[in-house]
């Protein structure tokens, strides 16, 4: 056991971590210079860029950059780029960007970009005593942070509020201050966690010292302050809607009265089951996180605010809601999305600044909207194959391009293959017995 545990892992070289990793984790005939070298850069520079946005690089993990074209927003296009290594996703997004653009497309709103970050600590003094001291302490607070926060205000943002809250109720003499944020262009996290540090030393410093704390009531602990990755406020509302009968081109096998009836039973459904929610709102993430990715954000952050946000209510439920009312259906969402045009990887990675490009180098409160209207249009697509087709049929396609590219099957071989199983269950070993026979015939 003892060659499989390390220290100063992090200090070695880059060739010396992968030799470790070989003498030690793989087998000899395992070659981890050769497969991990095809996977580095060629342009030194730009392998180190990559190096550096993490620790302990040995090389870069390649996913899909796909393109989903013909999204319009608030009546402009969009070819939006994708990062998703799950097959059908890009497809799905795309046929549904596609249905809506004759129909007016998406149109979203963006109702805040509202921020919020936490210092928690506690405190043994009466809650009265800091509520009188609040307007006192607010004003020490922002005065220490100026620095901090000048080029943000600057830019038309900064702290918007400061809030105290008792939680004394939950957890003897724990307060918290919430405090909330403008942070324009930018997802901010570097700016919050700056400002909360140093209201946590100022807020320690305030109760220490002033004059009308007793003494006895001088024990602070600031446990912790951190932004919070629920953003209730930071939110964006995106819908599409159209006359019943313009469903009729969903799908093959329905009017578009049953079509809407069936979709908005289906959403009804994910309403008020969180076993189907769950399943729901993950296809909903599966276009959002993919944009979010191809733009250089923080997917972790957008999912663990979403999966809240969808449990608001006290239950976990579908983000994403339905009505048909007068022969009219309308299908929408509001989704909380922190997301940045400025800093982190949006400009280092040269590949985020180019999905950037292509959406027009929109500002934070654009690229809300056309991560909103991805979100809802994969949605909308994978309601749309489920209470139709189902989503076999689709995924099967690209199994079966999976399998066949792996095997190397090309030209006629190939065609004969995609014929064979357009309507049959695709697996590994019955498109090896297809071939087999394929090849004894000809
Ligand atoms: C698969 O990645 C996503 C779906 O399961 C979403 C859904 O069921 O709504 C198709």
């Amino acid at each position: 056991m003892g060659d499989k545990i390390i220290s100063g892992f992090s200090k070695l070289s880059k060739k010396e971590k992968i030799s470790w990793i070989q003498k030690n984790y793989l087998p000899e005939e395992v070659d981890l210079i050769r497969i991990l070298s095809s996977f580095n850069h060629s342009d030194e520079d730009l392998q180190l860029i990559f190096e550096g946005f993490s620790e302990n690089t040995i090389s870069n993990f390649y996913l899909p950059y796909g393109i989903v074209p013909n999204l319009m927003v608030n009546g402009k296009y969009y070819a939006v780029p994708m990062v998703v290594e799950e097959s059908s996703v890009v497809a799905a997004a795309s046929s549904a960007a596609k249905f809506w653009l004759d129909k007016g497309g998406f149109k979203t709103k963006v109702l805040s970009t509202t921020k919020l970050g936490q210092v928690h600590f506690t405190w043994n003094g009466p809650v009265s005593q800091l509520r009188d001291l609040f307007e006192e302490l607010k004003v020490k607070l922002i005065a220490d942070t100026k620095e901090l926060t000048l080029n943000m205000e600057k830019r038309g943002g900064g702290i918007l509020d400061i809030e105290l809250r008792d939680m004394s109720a939950l957890e003897p003499n724990y307060y918290q201050l919430m405090v909330s944020f403008e942070t324009c262009d930018s997802m901010g996290a570097n700016f919050i966690n700056s400002i909360l540090e140093q209201f946590g030393y100022s807020l320690e410093a305030f109760i220490e010292n002033h004059a009308q704390i007793k003494e006895q009531h001088r024990d602070i602990m600031i446990i912790m302050a951190i932004l919070s990755n629920y953003t209730p406020e930071c939110l964006v509302q995106v819908a599409v809607d159209c006359p019943v009968e313009q469903l009729s081109n969903a799908c093959t096998s329905l009017q578009g009265a049953d079509f809407a009836d069936k979709f908005s039973k289906a959403i009804r459904i994910a309403e008020i089951d969180p076993h189907r929610a769950t399943t729901h709102n993950k296809g909903i993430f599966n276009g959002i996180d993919a944009v979010v990715m191809a733009t250089g954000n923080d997917f972790r952050a957008i999912e663990a605010c979403g999966h809240t946000y969808a449990a608001k209510e006290g239950q976990y439920q579908s983000l994403s809601h339905c009505e048909v009312k007068e022969g009219h259906f309308r299908f929408w969402m509001d989704i909380p999305l922190v997301l940045g045009t400025v800093g982190g990887l949006t400009n280092l990675h040269p590949l985020a600044k180019l999905s950037l490009n292509i959406l027009g180098n929109p500002n934070a409160e654009e690229l809300m909207q056309i991560v909103a209207a991805t979100g809802l249009a994969q949605n909308f697509a994978a309601l749309r194959s489920l209470v139709t087709t189902g989503i076999q049929s689709g995924h099967m396609k690209m199994h079966l391009t999976n399998i066949l590219n792996h095997l190397e099957v090309k030209g006629a071989a190939k065609e004969a293959a995609i014929d064979f199983f357009k309507d049959r269950s695709v697996s590994f070993s019955a498109v090896r017995a297809f071939l087999e026979k394929y090849n004894k015939a000809e």
